[in-house]
């Protein structure tokens, strides 16, 4: 059973359509990411992968994760969390977790570990570092994402471009995130469909 943190508010979605090529998330950068998922009718839910080893139940609640002192480069990771009728999934919960830029997981304590709750839009955004790589593993995130009520989703995220992508064995490039890179910033982008 999971221990993810309860659930705060009621599951309820927004009758309307998103105008979404209209909506964006300021990135930490003050610029403007663009939010343009492609939804149909339906929309193929977000694959679920393992949870690794490293999953700690009771993360903090909060929007960064960045670490004072880290020199690694920031990410930006931000997007929709929504149903497969591509309506979004106001209140979900996301709880993410990764290494640190040396690829070690924090087993102890909650660096690099947290979760927060879309907005009445479904929209989430979350402020960290890139990770780094740790052997047999391509650079990646961990997340679960749940609607209220609904069941959890666990996967991973990963990066374009990177050389170990194609040697992973778990990796799948529907979990790719879209990457704009910005000197020492990277904005990602990702879109979650989950079962309300
Ligand atoms: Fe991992």
């Amino acid at each position: 059973m999971s221990r993810i943190p309860r659930w705060i508010g009621r599951r309820r979605f927004l009758g309307a359509a998103l105008a979404l090529p209209f909506v964006s998330i300021r990135a930490a950068s003050g610029q403007a990411l663009q939010l343009t998922p492609a939804c149909g009718e339906t929309t193929d839910r977000t694959p679920a992968q393992t949870a690794g080893p490293f999953y700690m139940p009771d993360s903090p609640r909060r929007n960064s994760l960045v670490e004072t002192g880290s020199g690694a480069d920031r990410l930006v990771l931000a997007g929709f969390v929504l149903s497969p009728q591509c309506k979004p999934v106001a209140n979900a919960l996301l709880d993410f977790w990764h290494c640190d830029e040396a690829g070690n997981y924090d087993n102890r304590g909650f660096r690099y570990r947290g979760h927060l709750f879309a907005d009445a839009q479904g929209r989430y955004r979350l402020e960290t570092i890139v990770p780094g790589e740790y052997p047999g593993r391509t650079r990646h995130i961990h997340v679960k994402v749940q609607a209220p009520g609904g069941r959890i989703l666990t996967t991973q995220l990963y990066f374009p471009g990177e050389s170990r992508n194609r040697s992973d064995w778990i990796y799948r490039p529907e979990l790719t995130m879209r990457v704009a890179r910005k000197s020492e910033q990277r904005d990602a982008r990702f879109d979650f469909v989950v079962t309300a």
